[in-house]
């Protein structure tokens, strides 16, 4: 079969620009009422979407102005979109940080059932900095201990989904036995940082476990990506620094007996989309008239683990000394990285890095008609840098109405992306083996 595109829906309500929650064209309902989730969900699934993606962070938003990136709890609100979608799949963030891991393997497996199969696990070890705070803790743990926590968190978490297989539950009334102990498989999990006893109490679920998703690019996060990810998010302002992560992820995940089609690496693309270059422009630029420098400095200082930029001039060349070191960020390590360098060598002011960012935060936003948004999508997806994309509508529902109906269209005809759904999981759509098959695989390496 040709290689074709995943796409997800990375759904922020009202839209991914930092100002789309006052865009006079966003959706109308309220950000907590369920409508305006199914509404996406399905307008998403019409086109035949992979997946609608939930973000989240465990802190409120610094500023009045500002929206928090989970408005409502993720797997609580993927459970309710279960019951009214049948075949899109429903990722949903949780922390390694500040999370058990046997609540947590009651909840996905729970949704996996909900949803026949639909389940999938965005993996943070939460960057923002005062989360900690809200979870009995002084202080944050350290980037690399928060990725130390997230594998012994793994592990536990791995050992209890694998605890209960399908094939245990037996829910005989005429003789009398719900499961089969014989099948069921002890955990004893006893880490550094976690341990638990097991097994679960939820039967094993239509994949066994939700599909494992994780959006790392520190050395860190690379390996942690190498060793757990089958669905790897990624954030790129360009498809140079995209090629070279795509190309690294992939050895390393062969370097560890793994297959590249093991590993699906989806940079974000926030397309403004019209039916003229002007009026495509014309989208980003409503919306930056709705932003402040204020709202994007919050946001910036957040990035880099609460440095203050205060100081720096909004309209002269940013400098090396403006920033922190970033490779000491403890907060999103990468993404810091990430946004200096581009900053530096592009020359661009304070003012204007905060334009390029209000638009998507470190992820590909661009402008541009039906035609040129898929130009833009087939080039990475041909020219080793995506295997597709998490789809960043600046504005809900229009520009996702517009991306759907449009530049969808387009992908389908030339044969970049599916017309039907031809499986029922999240396994299914991503391509991935399952898991029994998988695990054999990884445990043979
Ligand atoms: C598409 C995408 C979605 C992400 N979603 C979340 C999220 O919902 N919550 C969160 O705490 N971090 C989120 N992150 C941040 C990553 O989990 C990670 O902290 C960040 O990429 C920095 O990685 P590093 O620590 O390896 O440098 C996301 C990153 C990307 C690229």
């Amino acid at each position: 079969m040709t290689r074709q595109l995943h796409l997800n829906l990375f759904l922020m309500p009202r839209g991914h620009h930092e100002s789309a929650w006052r865009h006079p064209r966003s959706a109308p309902e309220s950000l907590t009422d369920l409508q305006l989730y199914a509404k996406a969900a399905r307008i998403a699934e019409d086109a035949r979407l992979d997946a609608v993606f939930l973000a989240d962070a465990l802190v409120a938003p610094a500023s009045g102005g500002l929206v928090a990136s989970g408005v409502l709890e993720p797997i609580t609100l993927l459970s309710a979109l279960a019951a009214v979608t049948d075949r899109i799949g429903l990722i949903g963030t949780a922390s390694t940080t500040y999370s058990l891991p046997y609540t947590l393997a009651r909840q996905f497996a729970t949704l996996d059932h909900l949803s026949n199969g639909r389940a999938g696990w965005n993996i943070v070890t939460s960057w923002a900095p005062n989360a900690a705070l809200n979870y009995g803790l002084d202080a944050e743990p350290s980037h690399g201990e928060r990725y130390r926590m997230a594998a012994d968190f793994m592990d536990a978490i791995d050992a209890l989904w694998r605890s209960w297989p399908a094939e245990a539950l037996l829910d005989d009334r005429a003789g009398g036995r719900y499961s089969d102990p014989s099948r069921i498989i002890p955990v004893n999990h006893r880490g550094p940082f976690h341990s638990t006893k097991g097994p679960l109490n939820v039967p094993g679920s239509p994949q066994s476990r939700p599909v494992y998703v994780q959006a790392g690019q520190s050395e860190d996060g690379r390996a942690f990506a190498a060793e757990w990810a089958e669905v790897i998010f990624t954030a790129h302002l360009g498809k140079d620094t995209a090629q070279g992560f795509y190309a690294d992820i992939k050895a390393r995940a062969a370097a560890r007996g793994r297959r590249r089609d093991d590993v699906v690496v989806l940079p974000g693309i926030s397309p403004a989309i019209g039916s003229t270059q002007a009026e495509a422009d014309r989208v980003f630029e409503e919306l930056d008239e709705l932003t402040s420098p204020e709202i994007g400095l919050t946001r910036l200082t957040a990035r880099f683990g609460g440095h203050d930029f205060s100081d720096v001039p909004l309209d002269r060349p940013l400098r090396v000394g403006d920033f922190p070191d970033p490779s000491a960020v403890e907060a999103s390590k990468s993404r810091a990285m990430g946004i200096a360098g581009t900053a530096l060598a592009e020359g661009l002011t304070m003012r204007q890095l905060l334009q390029k960012l209000a638009g998507a935060r470190g992820h590909l936003a661009i402008a541009g008609t039906p035609e040129r948004i898929a130009d833009v999508i087939e080039d990475w997806f041909t020219s080793g840098a995506a295997d597709g994309f998490n789809v960043m509508p600046p504005v809900i529902y229009e520009q996702l109405e517009l991306f759907t109906a449009e530049v969808v269209p387009i992908l389908q005809k030339r044969g970049l992306f599916r017309t039907e759904y031809t499986g029922h999981t999240l396994r299914d759509h991503f391509g991935l083996a399952p898991v029994a098959q998988y695990r054999a695989l990884s445990a043979a390496g």
